[in-house]
């Protein structure tokens, strides 16, 4: 089998003016941001995965978090059309770098949709209806991948910003979940694991191939995913976080099959 692939996208100078929703202002360390996607990097390929890095420039803040461009399938690649404007002209860079891997389909107007409301578990799709994620693109992504075999389910996000900051798959039928942020009903026929009560942003972890990968800033979730018997990575993430992201938000996943 081909050896998978993580897109991941540099640390942008301008990292200090991302878009933030939820998440008050507070002063960011780029090269502290730098040095943590670094090591993220390196957790990556600890994992197997060889890392494609794409470049970045002072007019893209967001640009880390390529996930919110695009949602990686086996079959095909969807383009999003990100939900804050500022983020739209980070999609060239990551179109050209999946087309190496997949076919593309791309997020037409009036839809906007960030890859952080999207999560796959298996074939299920759940699709979060947030302030940067629409019906008009929730409908396209149903059009798209139902006749390929996929159960598009929409639900509600609250709280947060996006649905995985809510809700991610530890497996196809497990997700690690705060109950406060989710519509459990979206989700019967799951196993829920729940958040540390004291760490209510810590429901976002990225499942690799052989382990799950968390952030060193919520050790009680990571203890009772341990406890589960889950192998985890533990990366640092605390920069990303004052910029309202987390771990899946730093890569696109290419090509490991689940
Ligand atoms: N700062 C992450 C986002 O709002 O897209």
């Amino acid at each position: 089998m081909p050896q998978a692939v993580a897109i991941t996208r540099a640390v942008s100078p301008a990292l200090g003016a991302c878009e933030l929703t939820h998440v008050a202002r507070v002063p960011i360390d780029v090269e502290l941001a730098r040095a943590q996607h670094r090591a993220y990097e390196q957790a990556l390929i600890d994992a197997g995965y060889r890392v494609e890095r794409l470049d970045t420039g002072p007019d893209m803040p967001d640009s880390v978090f390529v996930e919110d461009i695009a949602v990686v399938f086996d079959e095909l690649a969807i383009i999003t059309r990100p939900g804050a404007e500022s983020r739209r002209r980070e999609t060239p860079a990551v179109a050209e770098a999946l087309a190496a891997y997949r076919p593309l389909h791309v997020i037409q107007p009036p839809g906007t949709v960030d890859g952080g409301d999207v999560l796959v578990a298996g074939r299920r799709v759940f699709v979060g209806r947030s302030s940067r994620t629409n019906d008009p693109a929730i409908a396209q992504m149903r059009q798209l991948l139902g006749p390929r075999g996929y159960t598009v389910c929409d639900t509600e996000v609250r709280g947060c910003l996006h649905l995985k900051s809510a809700a991610t798959a530890l497996d196809d039928d497990l997700l690690l979940v705060n109950r406060d942020w989710i519509d459990r009903a979206a989700f019967g026929g799951f196993t829920l694991v729940d958040v540390d009560p004291e760490e209510p942003a810590a429901a976002n972890a990225l499942r690799l191939a052989d382990r799950i990968m968390v952030s060193a800033s919520f050790p009680r979730t990571a203890d009772c995913l341990r406890r589960r018997g889950l192998q985890l990575a533990i990366v640092e993430a605390s920069e990303v976080a004052k910029a309202e992201g987390a771990v899946t938000c730093c890569s696109l996943i290419v090509g490991h099959s689940r």
